[in-house]
């Protein structure tokens, strides 16, 4: 008998019984291999029949909030601020912003995110009308611009009086002279909430290079700047709120009494999504916190964890939560799975409690261990909505630290919430931020993680746009058209698994190379 014509071959096909590769609750079964990591499989190719700028990446962060892509940046000191926050919620993630600081100093951090509107510049340099001609020019020099709004009393926000440009004062010879004299105090303003094109007219159409915008009281808000409109970019997948505009933004916080009075000041300050920072989420303390929030803000989403079984996850849906962060003892800083004996490999984690906690219809989140995007991709595969990302995005322009140089690289440092260095901090400034890991009551600290340092990774503005791209090839090739098809062609055994062996892991990487330069992306 002969295979070789097409028919023949579909004919053929069909008379298997199962497809080939196994089913995902075949690969996840622990009874005959164990737990399993993200390396210890792979996902079978599937069909092509569609273009890969196609494919959607939209998925649930919690039961209310969807977003354009599945990317979430950790609650870490070294990780997420205000500045990483703007920029994974511009391209349609969102950051948590980390709570090894004061309630207030983290508030703040939120209003940041709240309050940025692309291209308008939110916290605009501001002096007083007594600021003299020596220190605008010397302001000029070390911040390197040279128009300032000003107001009365020489705060931000604070009423705008009037504005002066290099045009005012580079030439006057007289240092002392107060700008008061030389200001322009007939301005031309924009109303707070104009949209950026608005802005833009009127900056056209007067001429100006600065158009400060101010509320009804006469108060600036923020400043918008010709040169700046023109390097503009736009953020089609941002992740606002449908309601206000701004952009979306969550924050962690521990489970000690504390935690009630920091969660309200966030709240105030505009959060969307609160992350219960514990790395062993089933606890009497985290349930109370959870229906606590659920209880007091209607409209604020509770994320719970971190859990890694079953049982854990079902303690903490039965609390209420809308999203749950799974992961302990994955995360590439992390010694917990030494030190308490307690974790499991993030495979099977994601695997049992995604299959647990999506019959809920409660969005999971795996947290720790994605090292690459074939690690994102794994974790969608295995019924995650989202990933949490710690590593991957340290080192970044916009994670917090400066740089420093060591063996001829450039460096930040990376650390865990758990690592001595950190519960230094938290316990020398006297709030509880990393209670995840240690109670006041500790005599000693017991570190779960390490500090180390990442090589500069450029800014996230490259680095998130080359994880969407290739997400979007990465379904392709597996044959879904977005992550919701994804989802329910694996749980329909279509999408098909294979299991890897510890030398099936070494041919998939760079082999018998001299040397290589492994370069991801241009
Ligand atoms: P990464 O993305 O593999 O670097 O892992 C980041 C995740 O590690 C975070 O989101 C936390 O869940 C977890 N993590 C952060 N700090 C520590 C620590 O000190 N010990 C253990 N796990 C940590």
């Amino acid at each position: 008998m002969s295979y070789s014509d097409f028919t023949k071959a579909e004919e053929l096909l069909s008379s298997y019984s199962t497809k080939d590769g196994l089913d995902v609750k075949s690969l996840m079964d622990s009874n005959i291999r164990g737990g399993l990591t993200y390396n210890d499989f792979l996902v079978l190719p599937g069909k092509i029949n569609f273009p890969s700028s196609k494919v959607s990446l939209k998925s649930k962060l919690t039961k209310k909030i969807t977003l354009n892509t599945p990317f979430v940046s950790s609650p870490m000191d070294t990780v997420t601020e205000s500045e990483m926050a703007i920029s994974m919620a511009l391209f349609g993630g969102i950051g948590i912003i980390h709570h090894n600081c004061s309630a207030e100093e983290q508030a703040e951090m939120v209003r940041q995110v709240k309050r940025f509107e692309n291209g308008f510049i939110n916290e605009p340099a501001v002096i007083s009308p007594q600021t003299t001609v020596a220190e605008v020019k010397k302001l000029q020099a070390t911040l390197g611009f040279s128009s300032f709004p000003v107001t009365e009393n020489g705060t931000f926000p604070g009423k705008l009086v009037g504005i002066v440009t290099s045009r005012d004062f580079q030439f006057h010879e007289e240092a002392e002279t107060q700008v008061s004299e030389l200001m322009t105090k007939e301005l031309v303003t924009g109303k707070k909430g104009i949209t950026l094109t608005e802005g833009n007219q009127i900056l056209t159409q007067s001429k100006k290079g600065k158009l400060p915008i101010v509320d009804a009281s006469g108060n600036l808000v923020s400043l918008l700047s010709r040169t700046d409109l023109l390097k503009n970019q736009d953020y089609p997948l941002a992740s606002k709120s449908p309601v206000t505009k701004q952009l979306l933004v969550g924050a962690a916080i521990g489970t000690m009494e504390d935690d009630k009075a920091r969660l309200a000041l966030l709240v105030e300050a505009g959060l969307d999504v609160v992350v219960i920072d514990s790395s062993q989420g089933n606890s009497v303390f985290q349930i109370n916190l959870v229906k606590h929030a659920k209880a007091t803000y209607k409209d604020l989403q509770v994320i719970g964890g971190n859990v890694v079984t079953r049982e854990q996850a079902a303690s903490l849906i039965a609390s209420g939560v809308d999203g749950l962060r799974i992961g302990m003892g994955s995360g590439s800083i992390c010694i917990t799975q030494e030190v308490m004996a307690c974790g499991r490999p993030q495979g099977t984690a994601v695997y049992n409690v995604t299959e647990f906690a999506n019959k809920f219809g409660v969005p999971c989140m795996a947290d720790g261990g994605v090292q690459n995007i074939g690690h994102i991709t794994k974790a969608l595969a295995l019924g995650a909505s989202t990933v949490m990302m710690g590593g991957m995005l340290a080192g970044t322009a916009e994670s917090p630290g400066e740089y420093f140089y060591k063996d001829g690289k450039r460096l930040k440092t990376y650390r865990g919430m758990g690592s001595i260095d950190a519960m230094h901090k938290t316990s020398k400034s006297g709030n509880a931020a990393t209670s995840r890991y240690f109670s006041e009551s500790d005599k000693v600290l017991v570190a779960q993680g390490v500090s180390g340092a990442v090589v500069d990774k450029g800014s996230v503005k490259k680095f998130l746009p080359y994880l969407y791209y290739g997400m979007q090839h990465s379904l392709q090739d597996i044959g879904c058209e977005s992550v919701e098809i994804l989802r329910e062609e694996v749980d329909a055994g279509k999408v098909r698994f294979e299991f890897r062996t510890a030398s099936a892991q070494l041919e998939g990487g760079v082999q018998n190379l001299h040397t290589f330069e492994k370069r991801l992306h241009n």
